[in-house]
């Protein structure tokens, strides 16, 4: 029976299509032209020639149009043709889901759009360009009422400065035209608002036909992101030469805009529901900054640094020339580097149990090996280069390769960029948050410069004073500098794949504090570099293995101050334990309820650990009647401070990884310093010199047992 009725319907069509009724009317524009097209007879609408620089767009509408014998609108202009079908049939990321739209419109692109690209930026005199179009309308369906229309298009020359709304949908794709004018700066941002949460596309293109407007195919040219309620493009002026298309389509769903999984409290109730898909937006186009603004607050931020490196020296030298270390006696005592080889017996076998007997433990006791100890503390020095080195190959190839994909894509959802303010630089489409890094290699030096000051005016000595570990120390200042460079690499490209660059050397460090500070008072005890090194490799491993996380506190770093048993120690270890497992199971929870990511909680919780365990030390060498020298009272106060500002900062983030690149950018935000650094920046450029502050509090700590001899100082 089908296959009858198929035959009888291509009979009547041949039948038909040899009687094919061509009617041609003239068209007036601004009209609404109503046509019945059937099978037999197709309309040609002709438009007069009209002397414009406005483009035209062709809205057509036929609502009782059929699937299967959609009507054929052609639109005919003197460069180009532009079809579609009415209705028009959109693919969605459901299977077998499609969409009709049965109201299609597009604008034509103006076929002289070249010479008036290239007029309006020499603003001379008027310039005279003709266009006209025929429109063909034709189906083999039987009778179909079609609505059409072709209208001027009043705001496609958009200006600075100025907020413009548009209506968009799947099949009506927007688009308008942005030249550069004498007031434009060397890169614009384009800012654009949608009050409903329908998912687009935005693209930036040049200013030359045929335009890419549809789904299909606007992401093969220029510059795109899809946005749901708010995004961001910053333009550089060199990239477009004659000013640029900006493009909009909605898309068939909301899919690409926010996965269901998103672990972020969604506003509205996400529905796969494919209801109304027509999105109102708001959009402005407005100055950013100018060439000479980048080199303007490089320099600048370069100059601080140095008055405030400067400044820290000199603090430096005024310490040593009139503060604690002063006094310090280097006469008539032996430094290690002269002695030779190590002091009194050889390692005993059941030396563990002869220290843990002993009544009074003092510090000598284990620090027996001072030339054992000084090559540990540089073992770490050696391991921090080689595992720099290692893992920053893959680093870099990896964020260097996105970066390329993404400048010759154009995709603008590769990376979670602060789109409001991220300015391109060098190839690098967000240049301020690499270049804000620099803090953080400027104060690493300026920290091993102070060891190593340090090291020459304060040299280890035999039987006195604490063992300072110098290598711990550059090894410290070297995975500042290291941070810093990873971090920047970070932020060539911060996606999802790469986010624990950000923050695996913050764990190196945090870890080298706390066995900084146990090494103060346990020279001898054997967690060498290797241990350490292997433990941690194992952390950043477990990252991704979430269902280990609960293993790693037990096992982890409060384990190692269990010894020797002594009642206030006891009573403030079972404080650092209890504090140890309320900030686990509050990061637990937090990680549960999606306020943070698995990386961030493990960072909190061993910077948690350092702070906890700085705060322990310096309590023990209170209750042990050591006083806090000035030098270390300054840098912790300077650096609790910094800390605070710092972590302020980056409390309020603008980027958010761990959803789809359009959730992030609802969390854009502007610039906030020199109209160039935004508040993750600030956050870098604050967080170097508190950590710097952090680790001199280290180096000071213990200033005033600079003269006590070793048998004096307890060991806690
Ligand atoms: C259309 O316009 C042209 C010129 O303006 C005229 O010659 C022609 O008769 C018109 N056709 C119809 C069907 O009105
Ligand atoms: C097709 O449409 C034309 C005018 O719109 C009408 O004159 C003609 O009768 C229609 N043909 C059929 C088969 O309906
Ligand atoms: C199609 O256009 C008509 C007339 O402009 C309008 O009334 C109708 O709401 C539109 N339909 C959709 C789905 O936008
Ligand atoms: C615009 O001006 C430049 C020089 O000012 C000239 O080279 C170019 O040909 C002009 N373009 C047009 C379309 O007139
Ligand atoms: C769709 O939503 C827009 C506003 O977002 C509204 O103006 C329009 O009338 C709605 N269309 C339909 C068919 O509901
Ligand atoms: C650790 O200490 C033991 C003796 O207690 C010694 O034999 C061994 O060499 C030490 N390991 C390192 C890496 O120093």
């Amino acid at each position: 029976m089908i296959k009858w009725c198929v035959v009888l319907i291509w009979m009547l069509q041949q039948s038909s299509s040899y009687n094919l009724n061509v009617r041609t009317i003239n068209g007036t524009y601004e009209d609404n032209i109503i046509l019945e097209v059937n099978s037999t007879t197709e309309f040609v609408v002709i438009f007069p020639s009209v002397d414009n620089t406005n483009p035209f767009r062709v809205i057509t509408r036929a609502e009782n149009a059929k699937k299967f014998y959609p009507v054929l609108v052609m639109v005919r202009q003197a460069t180009q043709v532009t079809s579609w079908q009415l209705p028009t049939i959109l693919d969605t990321t459901q299977k077998e889901k499609h969409l009709l739209f049965y109201n299609v419109s597009r604008t034509m692109c103006h076929d002289d759009m070249d010479s008036i690209a290239q007029h309006i930026e020499n603003a001379s005199s008027a310039l005279k360009v003709l266009q006209s179009f025929i429109v063909a309308i034709s189906t083999s369906d039987t009778n179909v009422v079609v609505h059409l229309k072709v209208v001027e298009e009043k705001e496609f020359y958009v200006k600075l400065n100025k907020e413009y709304s548009l209506m968009i949908s799947p099949s009506e794709p927007k688009y308008v035209y942005f030249s550069y004018a004498r007031d434009v700066s060397d890169t614009v941002i384009i800012e654009v608002d949608s009050e409903d949460d329908v998912c687009f596309t935005v693209s930036v293109q040049d200013s030359a036909c045929p335009v890419l407007v549809t789904n299909k195919d606007i992401t093969y040219e220029g510059y795109y992101q899809t946005v749901s309620t708010k995004g961001a493009l910053i333009i550089k002026k060199t990239n477009f030469k004659y000013g640029f298309f900006l493009v909009f389509v909605a898309k068939p769903d909301n899919y690409d805009c926010g996965q269901e999984k998103s672990i972020l409290p969604i506003p509205r109730t996400y529905k796969m529901a494919l209801g109304n898909r027509t999105s109102s937006l708001t959009f402005n186009i407005k100055n950013s900054i100018n060439d000479g603004d980048y080199t303007q607050a490089s320099v600048i931020t370069v100059l601080f640094l140095g008055i405030f490196g400067f400044a820290i020296f000199m603090m430096t030298v005024a310490f040593y020339k009139w503060g604690t270390l002063s006094k310090i006696h280097l006469e008539k005592v032996e430094k290690i580097d002269s002695a030779n080889g190590d002091l009194l017996k050889p390692q005993s076998a059941n030396r563990i149990d002869y220290l843990l007997n002993l009544d009074n433990l003092k510090l000598n006791a284990l620090a027996q090996h001072p030339k054992i100890d000084k090559r540990r503390s540089f073992n770490y020095l050696w391991h921090i280069c080689s595992i720099a080195l290692f893992y920053s190959i893959p680093v870099v190839q990896l964020v260097v390769t996105y970066q390329r994909v993404a400048n010759k894509t154009g995709n603008q959802d590769m990376c979670y960029y602060n789109f409001m303010c991220a300015h391109p630089k060098f190839g690098f489409s967000d240049f301020n948050h690499i270049y804000s890094n620099v803090g953080y290699v400027f104060m690493g030096i300026v920290f091993i410069l102070s060891s190593i000051h340090r090291q020459m005016k304060v040299p280890l000595r035999l039987q006195i004073g604490i063992p300072v570990h110098y290598g711990l120390f550059y090894a410290m200042g070297m995975a500042l500098i290291i941070e810093g460079l990873l971090s920047a690499c970070y932020h060539i490209c911060p996606s999802q794949s790469n986010y624990q660059f950000d923050t695996s050397f913050m764990y190196v460090m945090s870890v080298l504090i706390m066995v900084k500070l146990y090494q103060n008072r346990h020279p001898d005890i054997n967690a060498s570099a290797y241990a350490t090194f292997t433990m941690l490799g194992f952390t950043v491993f477990l990252e991704g293995f979430r269902k280990f996380k609960n293993d790693i506190v037990k096992q982890g770093f409060t384990k190692k101050t269990f010894e020797p048993v002594k009642k206030v120690r006891f009573i403030l270890l079972l404080l650092v334990n209890l504090l140890n497992y309320v900030m686990l199971i509050s990061g637990l929870l937090m990680y549960h309820s999606g306020i943070t990511d698995f990386g961030t909680f493990l960072l909190g919780l061993l910077m948690g650990n350092s702070i906890i365990h700085a705060m322990f030390y310096t309590f023990m060498k209170l209750i042990h009647k050591e006083k806090l020298c000035i030098e270390a009272l300054i840098y912790g106060l300077l650096g609790c401070a910094t800390w605070a500002a710092a972590t302020v900062f980056f409390l309020d983030a603008a980027t958010l990884w761990t959803v789809t690149p359009a959730e992030s950018r609802q969390w854009n935000q502007g610039c906030i310093l020199m109209n160039f650094y935004d508040k993750h920046d600030v956050w870098h450029l604050l967080s170097a010199p508190a950590m710097f502050f952090s680790f001199m509090f280290l180096l000071c700590l213990d200033d005033d047992l600079v003269n006590t001899k070793q048998s004096d100082i307890e060991v806690f």
